[in-house]
């Protein structure tokens, strides 16, 4: 598969392999890894952001693409739906069936709400299906949530807010349990320990790991537990529009039936966004290791009804995407791989960073890598070695398939055995740092308007560790279930319009913005060429 050129790369790899996998790399100070930032990360590239022109965050910078489909234009807009009477009425509407939704929807039933999940493809169909690694909580003897909040906290720049962190890692331990008592099954000792690793700026080994498909092994319990609950979820139906009362109460959505085209509307108590991340909008032309429906939904309904953001111009590209062969270009390569002992290293098979450094830092390090001339060339431009047999070396003949079979099987298809030889890797659009701005209780500035997962901001700061977004669904999808169906119990939904819809054109005519993009725009826009 591998073409001479790399053939020849390769033969310099395995010949430092020994020496590679015996040194330690130097961790980077705080100064040199501001400096690498700034100078190679893609959230510094100035000519690929705006600024937001309306709404809540004028004046604030953004990617250019997001820009586009937050100042869109409504599909509604001039062609309002009949709202008063609703095809569906419940008392928690849940908009996304991936890991946050389902969490919020066990919470809102246990608590007693009629609740509803609508997904504009099937559940389940979400970044949590695809995420690897695994899931971080300090339940060992040697760690604490405190320890837990030090790497969170500092690996976001200090930028989070601090209950949101608070939470997160004091949920944490809990959340495991709940997940092991739904049917998770973690990987565990013999002896019935949880086998847990470290990940890139984790002081302690807390990755709790289903093999390599921790995230299939917990969205397909999830979605067992609203299937047999008997949760009503409409599939393959998007939110195009939040509705609002006329007590500027959250009140529903206008949905989209994806197959037909038919409109629909929801009327409910309370409202929880969990539509996920954005790694579809491919900024600045990045692959993306996210699943279809990424296309940074829940952002613009939620600012077309008034919401803040938070950190929207920080994104997260995961250092480590398939960079060869190009059919799986930009796919996830998991930090576990280097987790397990696999190292970077350059055309010359030289280690040129530690591997386990936070991921806005391994990514620009990448990056300079091959800026700097000791890139690996491949057809879709470029990439470094993941010297993967490093972790037989170090651990022993075994371990690539016990821990990581589904990397062994992805590159196997295409005739690389990653046991004997290393793959290519380059940094690819991993997830959204910042979303929507919400509080202790997941809810936003919109009343009874309530976010989680990755399209809420704040629990990240502006980088996010490994880990700690299959944290941020259970721990965040269980928050907003439980809080908006408190809240629910309380509600009484007045008359409902779209009159913020009209407003928010009219904000953009006032401040010149000329944009007829409809957004959301629910897939990305190459689904549609073919
Ligand atoms: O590398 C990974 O397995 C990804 C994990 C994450 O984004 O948390």
């Amino acid at each position: 598969m591998y073409t001479q050129e790399m053939l020849e790369s390769i033969k310099k790899v395995e010949a430092a392999r020994e020496a590679n996998a015996a040194m330690e790399p130097r961790r980077m100070t705080a100064e040199e890894k501001d400096e690498l930032l700034k100078t190679y990360h893609p959230d510094y590239r100035k000519d690929q952001f705006g600024t937001i022109e309306v709404g809540p965050n004028k004046g604030q910078a953004a990617p250019l693409e997001l820009i586009d489909i937050l100042e869109g234009k409504s599909s509604l807009l001039g062609n309002k739906p009949d709202l008063s009477c609703p095809d569906y009425e419940t008392d928690v509407l849940i908009i996304g069936g991936g890991g946050a939704g389902c969490s919020a929807a066990i919470e809102a039933d246990n608590a007693g709400q009629r609740v509803m999940i609508v997904t504009k493809l099937r559940v389940g169909d979400a970044n949590t299906m695809m995420a690897e690694g695994g899931i971080q909580a300090a339940d060992k003897p040697n760690d604490s949530p405190a320890q837990h909040f030090l790497d969170a906290f500092g690996g976001g720049h200090f930028a989070a807010k601090k209950e949101l962190v608070y939470k997160l890692v004091t949920d944490a331990p809990y959340c495991i349990k709940w997940l092991s008592e739904l049917g998770v099954e973690f990987d565990k000792t013999a002896d019935g320990d949880m086998v847990t690793t470290h990940g890139g700026g984790t002081s302690r080994k807390r990755m709790h790991a289903a093999k390599d498909y921790s995230g299939a092994e917990i969205m397909r319990t999830l979605r067992d537990e609203v299937l047999n609950r008997k949760i009503p979820v409409v599939d393959f139906t998007s939110a195009i529009e939040l509705i609002k009362d006329d007590k500027g109460q959250c009140a529903g959505a206008v949905l989209k039936n994806m197959e037909t085209g038919e409109i629909l509307i929801a009327k409910a108590k309370t409202t929880i966004l969990a539509t996920g991340g954005a790694g579809r909008m491919h900024y600045q032309g990045f692959p993306t290791s996210n699943h279809y429906g990424a296309t940074a939904d829940g952002l613009v309904l939620a600012y077309r009804a008034g919401a803040k953001l938070l950190y929207q111009d920080t994104l997260q590209y995961h250092p480590t995407g398939a960079a060869f062969p190009e059919q799986i270009f930009g796919a996830l390569v998991t930090e576990k791989v280097r987790s397990l002992g696999a190292k970077l290293v350059n055309v010359n098979g030289e280690v040129f960073m530690h591997p386990l450094e936070t991921r806005d830092v391994a990514a620009a390090s990448i990056i300079r890598e091959c800026n700097r001339g000791n890139e690996v060339k491949t057809p879709e431009g470029q990439g470094v070695w993941l010297d993967t047999p490093m972790i037989e070396l170090k651990n022993g003949e075994g371990t690539i398939e016990k821990r990581i079979p589904a990397m062994m099987r992805m590159f196997g298809k295409y005739g690389i055995d990653i046991r004997k030889q290393p793959i290519i890797v380059y940094p690819t659009l991993h997830y959204q740092n910042g979303g929507v701005d919400v509080d202790d209780t997941s809810e936003t500035c919109v009343p009874n308007l309530f976010v989680a997962g990755e399209a809420a901001g704040g629990v990240h700061g502006r980088n996010r560790l490994m880990g700690n977004s299959l944290l941020d669904v259970i721990v965040f999808g269980r928050n907003a279930g439980i809080y908006a169906a408190k809240k629910a119990a309380d509600v009484t939904v007045g008359e409902m319009n779209l009159d913020h819809v009209d407003a928010f054109e009219k904000l953009k005519e006032e401040a010149g913005v000329k944009n007829d993009k409809i957004s959301p725009i629910l897939l990305p826009d190459y689904t549609r060429k073919a």
